[in-house]
């Protein structure tokens, strides 16, 4: 059996020749003399069947679902009745002549495609199998399509595609980030990601002007069902853009992506709506409000853009992670306020009241993305630390970099970033991000297949200088 390998998607064009495919038992059904085996491979399904008295009926017998296949058949056109119209390779079958066991298979830790009632950690655990679920398989090919979509939208528009460094400095984002010790430098850190915003901004003061990436961002913060400590944004930032000019290009992405790509849903309203922050509070009770006309339409996708966030909010005591101080930022504390509020802000006046020119975009209730101009003058970008409470000291040991960068001609620019993740679940009407990451963590943070986070050998403590605190909490994980 030596043959060119055939893609099951391709056997239609081989009626009535003899074929050599791999892969998968899919499903296997032993009828007396006669077997039948559904066949699986990357691109689809194909029935099997051993006729009596074929040499290979011993072994077909024997095989068991999910076992790794070379099989020599025949492909026949399926009796006329047992045709079925609409799905790939309903009208033959492959009429099995010899079979070569590449692989074998352990008891399984639940069935493929059966998972409705099995615990969430056990699919994590054996996340390789849980993947090669039509639903898994269906998201993940789905995610790559989108990759390769939004890609090639972007490169059409003239964007550069740029990757930026995961071993840096803290970058804010409200959240806490992750961190990692530094051996050739004892008793320091790189932080890992929130998002490549300062990176971002930066390449745009090195006149790069249109950049995006689909960037990994990670943030210690507790996992929620849109949530994950490890999520996938697409990040963009644009030169001398109005705000205008960023919402009207995401949304001409959002639409053709969708029209491309899930033909089957309807978009609530275009051009999307638009509503500020206080009108949201005020007619919703909060700002990523579900607009949908119809609930419990499946494809129905209402975007709302929310606008006119204020700038700044009064400390909350209890999320103080950056020490004292009035008040902080927020959203971002590199956007820029609406030019209305640009004298009081830099007059450090009124600042309860100074709108930002930050934009959110939000679809069916949830928070796919959001974005703002920036301050893209020294003095501007200070005086919102300024405001913050923060000391020169501070600033200039956390911010002087880009405190310097906009010193030397940097571009008035803005830009965004979308939850990708987040998107791609909405759109697949998935109830948990967890099922379009490939490679989730657990809704308790942890990594259940690769065992992370976890201890490390005593010699690479002791070359990082890390001596561990005893923690009673440690073992509750
Ligand atoms: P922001 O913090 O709003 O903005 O993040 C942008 C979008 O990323 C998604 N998101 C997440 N998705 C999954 N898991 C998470 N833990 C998580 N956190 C955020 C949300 C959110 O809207 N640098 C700015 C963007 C900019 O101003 O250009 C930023 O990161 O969908």
């Amino acid at each position: 059996m030596s043959e060119e390998r055939i893609y099951i998607n391709k056997l239609v064009n081989y009626k009535n020749k003899e074929v050599v495919i791999k892969g998968w038992v899919n499903a296997h059904r032993n009828q007396g003399k006669m077997v039948f085996l559904d066949f699986r491979d990357i691109t689809g399904i194909v029935q099997g069947i051993i006729l009596p008295g074929s040499q290979a009926i011993e072994l077909g017998q024997s095989l068991k679902a999910e076992y790794v296949v070379q099989v020599k058949g025949r492909v026949n056109e399926r009796p006329e009745k047992q045709k079925k119209e609409g799905i790939l390779n309903g009208d033959i079958e492959l009429e099995v002549l010899e079979i070569k066991v590449l692989n074998t298979v352990e008891v399984l830790p639940f069935q493929i495609n059966d998972t409705s009632l099995v615990d969430e950690n056990l699919r994590l655990q054996y996340r390789y199998l849980d993947l090669r679920s039509e639903r898994l398989q269906k998201n993940i090919k789905n995610r790559s399509k989108l990759l390769k979509f939004v890609r090639d939208f972007l490169y059409q528009e003239g964007f550069f595609e740029i990757e930026t460094p995961l071993m840096s400095a803290p970058t804010p984002e409200g959240s806490r980030s992750f961190v990692v010790p530094s051996r050739v430098w004892p008793g320091n850190f790189f932080s890992l990601p929130q998002s490549p915003q300062q990176y971002k901004q930066l390449l745009m003061v090195a006149g790069f002007e249109k950049y995006f990436q689909f960037a990994k961002c990670m943030r210690d913060e507790d996992p929620r069902g849109d949530r994950q400590p490890e999520f996938t944004q697409l990040d963009l930032e644009m030169s001398f853009v109005t705000k205008e000019e960023v919402m009207a290009l995401n949304e001409k992405l959002l639409i053709e992506l969708i029209k491309n790509n899930y033909p089957e849903k309807k978009i609530q309203q275009i051009p999307f709506p638009c509503i500020s922050y206080q009108a949201a509070m005020e007619q919703y009770g909060n700002d990523k409000p579900d607009i949908r006309e119809d609930k419990n339409d499946p494809n129905l996708l209402a975007f709302l853009w929310v606008t006119d966030f204020p700038m700044f909010e009064k400390v909350d005591a209890d999320n103080n992670i950056d020490g004292v101080a009035e008040w902080t930022y927020t959203h971002n504390p590199f956007s820029r306020p609406k030019d209305e509020f640009m004298a009081d802000f830099m007059a450090q006046k009124n600042i309860g009241n100074i709108l930002t020119t930050q934009y959110d975009i939000t679809l069916n209730g949830f928070e796919i993305g959001g974005g703002s101009l920036r301050n893209h003058k020294s003095e501007a970008l200070k005086k919102t630390f300024e405001i913050m409470g923060y000391d020169e000291a501070r600033i200039e040991s956390n911010f002087g970099h880009m405190l310097r960068a906009l010193e030397f001609g940097a571009p008035p620019h803005g830009g965004i970033a979308w939850g990708f993740d987040r998107l791609l679940m909405i759109l697949e009407n998935e109830p948990n991000i967890r099922e379009v990451i490939p490679f989730a963590k657990t809704s308790e943070g942890k990594d259940v297949m690769m065992n992370a986070p976890c201890d490390i050998s005593e010699k690479q403590k002791q070359e990082l200088k890390i001596t561990i605190l005893k923690d009673d909490k440690k073992n509750k994980l």
